[in-house]
């Protein structure tokens, strides 16, 4: 296993309540280095609701999925970059011209704004999709070639990083180099339920693979107490890679 370095501790905020969203963002701030909003919370609060999410201080990873003609999403990537979110996310799906307008509008808004420029994050195969699945849609590659070769267009087309399976991470990681950012869902500390993850990783083991951010929801949002779930959490990152 190749030394690593620590990945950062994104908390997903997956609730349609506001209040809940932020009181979970201020009792986790300490040990985590920004927080996950996605369609769920987006859908129930729009912008407002990222705004005051935002206003709390912490960096923010839009997960919105953007899927669309490039035009369409390169106005969605201009409206949430200046939210003021530090990461974003579209379909690399998507196609090369897409990719490439959310990657300029991302540049373009921040530098008008004086805002950082998002990175911006490619979704390679969803990972609730399995070979059956691809078959069904009329791809003949096995999943993890199919990953490679989105994660490798989300790459040319000026893409930051891509988000990937635990399980992903090392092949991606030899594929698109040291300095390809891979965001990796799916974990589970060994001491929490699995939910309905199946195919997860504990933070130590995704970490040790070379994840450069981890993220996590239940297992912090559902503990009794979301402040030492999380802290417990980052001191078993740490313990993974020191
Ligand atoms: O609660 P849990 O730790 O399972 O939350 C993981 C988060 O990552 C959720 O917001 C989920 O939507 C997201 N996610 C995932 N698997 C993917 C992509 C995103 O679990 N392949």
């Amino acid at each position: 296993m190749t030394a690593a370095t620590s990945p950062r501790l994104l908390v997903a905020l997956d609730t349609i309540d506001r209040n809940a969203a932020v009181r979970q963002a201020q009792a986790v701030r300490r040990s985590v280095a920004g927080v996950k909003l996605g369609l769920e919370f987006f859908t129930a609060n729009g912008p407002a609701g990222v705004r005051e999410v935002v206003a709390e201080g912490q960096p923010v990873f839009l997960d919105l999925k953007f899927h669309d003609i490039p035009n369409t999403v390169a106005g969605a990537v201009r409206a949430a970059t200046a939210l003021g979110s530090f990461m974003l996310n579209v379909h690399a799906g998507g196609g090369a011209a897409m990719l490439r307008a959310a990657v300029d509008a991302a540049a373009e808004t921040a530098a008008k704004t004086a805002i950082g420029r998002p990175l911006v994050i490619g979704v390679t195969i969803l990972t609730s999709l399995g070979d059956g699945d691809l078959t069904e849609l009329g791809l003949r590659d096995a999943t993890g070639d199919q990953v490679l070769r989105l994660a490798d267009l989300a790459q040319r087309c000026g893409l930051d990083g891509v988000v990937c399976s635990p399980h992903e991470i090392t092949a991606l990681r030899r594929h698109c180099g040291p300095d390809f950012t891979l965001v990796v869902p799916g974990i589970r500390p060994a001491w929490a339920t699995a939910g309905d993850q199946k195919r997860f990783m504990t933070p130590g083991e995704a970490a040790q693979r070379g994840a450069d951010y981890l993220v996590i929801g239940r297992p912090i949002t559902g503990a009794d107490d979301p402040a030492a779930a999380a802290e417990r959490i980052a001191g078993e990152i740490a313990d993974a890679v020191g």
